[in-house]
C-alpha cells in the first residue's frame, strides 16, 4: 500500500483539570467502603473542572497542545469536529470557539457532533472518510466533555473531566485507523433531557447494553488477533474488565482472559483510574495511556510490534452507537507517543478536599462564575465572564 494511501492519527494530546477529587475522600463522605470505588469499580481519583473551565477551555487547550507539538499551523486544519455531551448551548457550536481560539482559518469546515460517548469516535470516522480526497491535509478532531451525575449519586465516582485532541492525516505518525464494524439501537441507558443538568441513567442496563454492543462489533469479526492492545470505551475500568472476560474467549475459547487482560488491556486503563469517564474523550484517553505505557515499559520500541500487533478501539455511546476501529502502529510512533506526558500532568495536579468538590457542585448547579473563582494554572485559555448570554473566552495572563 502506497503510505499516502495509509489515513490516520498523526497525533494526539491529552489535556485535563490540575484538580482532582481522591476517591478514599469521597468515599468516607459518603459513608461507602472505599474498596468499593478503588476496587469494585477501579477508579481512584476524579478530575474536577473550575467553573471557569468548561468544555471550551478543555477543547482549546488539548488542541493547540496537539497542534504544536505535531508542528502542524492552524492555517493546514480543512475539518475541526468537537465530539461533546456536555456543551454549553444548544444551537451555537462548541467547535465555534474553539475554531476562534485556535486560529484556525476561515475556509475550515467546523461542526459538533453529539451522539453521547461516542460523538468523537464519529468525528473521527467522518475525517477519516474527508482524509480520502487528496486535497485535504490534516483533520482536527477534539473530544471534551465534563461528566457530572450530581452529589450522592451513584454515578458520581464515574464523574471526571477532560479533552483529548486528535490530528488526523495521511501517511500518519502515530497510527493508522480503520473502521471494522459497527452498531446502532435505540434504548434507554443514560440520557440528558433539555431540561435535567444531570443525566437520567439506568447504570446496569447501560453496562448490559455497552456488553451486547461489544459482543456485536467483535462477533462482526471473522478472525480477532489475540497479539493485540485492546482499548476499550473506558466508563470505569472494572467493567472492561467485565466486557473483557467476554471478547477475550472470542478469540480462543480456552484462553485464560485474566493474563490476557493483563498483558494486553490493563495498561490502557490507567489515566482513567486517575481522571474519570471524560465520556467522549474516554476511548481515546485509553489510547494514551496504552501508548504512554507501551513506551515506558520497553527498553526498546522498534520491538513494540513484536508484543502488539496493533490495536482494537472500541467506542460505546449510551442511547446507543458503537463502532470498533483497528489501528497500526506506524514506524515513528514512539517519537509521538513520548510527547504525550499526561504521568506527568497528574503528578502535577492539586488534591481538592471534599468541602472543594462539593462547593464545585453548587457553582455549577449555580452557573456561578465570579470573582472569587481562580483561573487554571495548567492551561492557556479560561472562560473570563459571561456577559449579555454570551461567553467570552480569553488566554490566560493576556
Ligand atoms: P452501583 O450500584 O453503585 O455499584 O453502580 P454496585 O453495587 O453494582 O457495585 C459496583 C461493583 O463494586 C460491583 O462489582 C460490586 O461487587 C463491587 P461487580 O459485581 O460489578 O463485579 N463492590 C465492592 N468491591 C470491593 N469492595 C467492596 C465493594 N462493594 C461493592 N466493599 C454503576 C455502579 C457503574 C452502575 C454506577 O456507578 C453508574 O450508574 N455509573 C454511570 C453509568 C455507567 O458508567 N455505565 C457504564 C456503561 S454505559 C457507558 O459507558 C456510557 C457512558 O459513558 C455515557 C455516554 O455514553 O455518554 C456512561
Amino acid at each position: 500500500m502506497n503510505n499516502t494511501d495509509v489515513i490516520g492519527l498523526d497525533h494526539l494530546a491529552v489535556y485535563f483539570p490540575d484538580q482532582y477529587l481522591d476517591l478514599t475522600d469521597l468515599a468516607a463522605a459518603r459513608n461507602i467502603d472505599a474498596k468499593k470505588y478503588l476496587v469494585g469499580i477501579g477508579i481512584h481519583n476524579a478530575a474536577v473542572a473550575m467553573p471557569s473551565e468548561d468544555v471550551v477551555v478543555l477543547a482549546a487547550n488539548a488542541g493547540l497542545k496537539v497542534l504544536q507539538e505535531a508542528g502542524v499551523s492552524p492555517e493546514d486544519v480543512g475539518m475541526l469536529v468537537i465530539g461533546t455531551e456536555s456543551a454549553v448551548d444548544k444551537s451555537k457550536p462548541t467547535a465555534a470557539h474553539v475554531h476562534d481560539l485556535l486560529g484556525i482559518s476561515t475556509s475550515c469546515r467546523t461542526y459538533d457532533i453529539v451522539h453521547a460517548c461516542a460523538g468523537a469516535t464519529y468525528g473521527v470516522l467522518a475525517a477519516l472518510d474527508w482524509l480520502h480526497n487528496p486535497k485535504n491535509k490534516y483533520a482536527l478532531v477534539i473530544a471534551s466533555d465534563i461528566a457530572r451525575y450530581g452529589k450522592e449519586s451513584l454515578g458520581e465516582p464515574t464523574q471526571g473531566a477532560g479533552a483529548v485532541a486528535m490530528l488526523l492525516s495521511r501517511n500518519p505518525r502515530l497510527l493508522s485507523l480503520e473502521e471494522l464494524s459497527t452498531y446502532s439501537r435505540q434504548v434507554w441507558d443514560f440520557w440528558k433531557p433539555l431540561d435535567k443538568i444531570y443525566p437520567i441513567v439506568d447504570g446496569l442496563y447501560s453496562t448490559q447494553c455497552y456488553i451486547d454492543a461489544a459482543n456485536s462489533c467483535f462477533g462482526a469479526l471473522e478472525k480477532i488477533n489475540g497479539n493485540s492492545a485492546f482499548i476499550y470505551h473506558t466508563p470505569y475500568p472494572k467493567l472492561v474488565q467485565q466486557v473483557h472476560a467476554r471478547i477475550a474467549v472470542m478469540i480462543d475459547e480456552k484462553i485464560d482472559w485474566k493474563q490476557h487482560f493483563v498483558a494486553k488491556v490493563e495498561r490502557s486503563c490507567r489515566f482513567s483510574a486517575r481522571i474519570g469517564n471524560i465520556y467522549t474523550g474516554s476511548l481515546w484517553l485509553s489510547l494514551a495511556s496504552q501508548l504512554e505505557f507501551s513506551l515506558s515499559e520497553t527498553t526498546d520500541p522498534t520491538k513494540l510490534k513484536e508484543d502488539l500487533d496493533g490495536c482494537y478501539l472500541f467506542s460505546y455511546g449510551s442511547g446507543c452507537g458503537a463502532a470498533l476501529l483497528r489501528g497500526e502502529f506506524r514506524d515513528t510512533w514512539a517519537e509521538m507517543a513520548d510527547q504525550l506526558k499526561v504521568e506527568q500532568a497528574l503528578s502535577a495536579r492539586r488534591r481538592i478536599s471534599i468541602e472543594e468538590y462539593e462547593k464545585s457542585i453548587i457553582d455549577y448547579e449555580n452557573m456561578s462564575l465570579n470573582d472569587s473563582c481562580p483561573d487554571p494554572t495548567s492551561g492557556q485559555f479560561k472562560l473570563a465572564a459571561i456577559e449579555s448570554e454570551k461567553r467570552v473566552y480569553t488566554r490566560i495572563g493576556v
